[in-house]
């Protein structure tokens, strides 16, 4: 297995490697298979893992060459910062230049879970994890073969969505091997993941804290902990506060279009019509049955939405169709996340 390859001759039309998949335990992870994984990232390969939100790419966050091999391996554009996942507060703090009284206060009550901090960040961390920025997202996941995974490399991992750059991110092992099968080491298979959307990511560095991305842990959630926080998703800023923010992102293949409930019906008809393969994402039994050729039913609370979301937009993307209709979600606070997701899948 050449998991170094492309650092060591920088090849530029990045030869296939092999990627093993090994099956683990979610509850219990098998400590020996934990090793292997370890031991590819330690030699500065790529390995894909579970986490509580989506399936992640791991690289030794303290090793620019891994880190280069992972952003080659997405196709991920260069400016877009990583967050460094850690198996401790210790080792959070441990990369970064300040660490708040705020920032004891969020991960005291979030960590281990899907909230990103955004600190400024010390020599340890290099640049090329926080696009030569100067502050760097941390995250201590929530599942027991990411934070096995971790503590076994003895490393803070570098892990974005184990997708390559702007598609649909990933909640099952099956969705990784599709995307990125023969560009990384390992893909550790601990089934699907149970909160389905990305991190909170919130920045410690402003004030008041702002969400640049919002996720599963509510800024009502937040603004009960440390008071006012505002949001920045929908940024025109010219400086990128957070550069994945921004545009299509999260995107199917299939051309995909958000629509009001009511005007599902007449929209099958007409791309029908014009002779289109239509697939229809729904919340809860549609009031009629609709005439599209798949037609996946989610539930109409936002959290289970959230849950089944990208594993329903991977199954309409691989069915061959034409268009996605999806119904579009309530623009209430706690549909948020599911909603930036779903308004980025649509861009074009
Ligand atoms: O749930 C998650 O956060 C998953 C799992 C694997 O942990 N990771 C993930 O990573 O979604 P990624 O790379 O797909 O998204 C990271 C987001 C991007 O929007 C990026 O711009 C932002 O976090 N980000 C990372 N570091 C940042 C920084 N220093 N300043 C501002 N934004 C940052
Ligand atoms: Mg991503």
């Amino acid at each position: 297995m050449r998991v170094d390859f492309w650092q060591k001759t920088g090849n530029p039309q990045m030869q296939l490697i092999e990627t093993l998949v090994r099956s683990i335990d979610a509850r219990l992870p098998d400590a020996a298979t934990l090793a292997e994984a370890a031991a590819i990232l330690r030699r500065g390969g790529l390995v894909a893992f579970p986490t509580e939100t989506v399936y992640g790419l791991g690289a030794n966050a303290r090793d620019a060459n891994a880190v280069t091999t992972l952003f080659a391996a997405k196709g991920r554009p260069s400016a877009n910062p990583l967050i460094v996942h850690v198996s401790d507060i210790a080792m959070a703090r441990d990369l970064t230049k300040y660490w708040s009284d705020l920032a004891d206060r969020l991960v005291q009550r979030f960590w281990p879970g899907p909230l990103t901090i955004v600190l400024p960040r010390n020599e340890k961390v290099p640049d090329i994890v926080t696009a030569g920025g100067p502050t760097v997202g941390l995250r201590m996941p929530a599942h027991p073969v990411a934070l096995g995974l971790i503590r076994a490399a003895g490393l803070p991992v570098a892990a974005p969505s184990a997708n390559r750059s702007g598609e649909i991110s990933p909640t099952q092992a099956v969705h990784v091997l599709r995307s990125l099968g023969g560009r990384i080491g390992m893909i550790l298979d601990a089934g699907p993941t149970t909160v389905g959307l990305e991190s909170t990511v919130i920045d410690l560095t402003s004030a008041p804290p702002r969400i640049l991305r919002p996720g599963h842990i509510t800024r009502a959630e937040l603004e009960a902990l440390i008071g006012p926080v505002e949001i920045a998703i929908e940024t025109t800023e010219k400086v990128q506060r957070s550069p994945g923010n921004i545009g299509r992102h999260y995107a199917p293949r299939t051309r995909a279009e958000l629509i009001p409930q009511d005007l599902l019906e007449t929209r099958i008809n007409e791309l029908t019509g014009e002779g289109c393969r239509v697939g229809c994402l729904v919340c809860g039994a549609p009031s009629k049955v609709h005439s599209c050729e798949m037609l996946v039913e989610l539930s109409c609370d936002p959290v289970d939405y959230a849950a089944g979301m990208y594993a329903a937009l991977h199954d309409l993307d691989a069915a061959g169709l034409d268009r996605i209709l999806i119904v579009a979600p309530p623009q209430s606070e706690d549909w948020l996340a599911v909603y930036d997701r779903l308004r980025r899948a649509v861009s074009e």
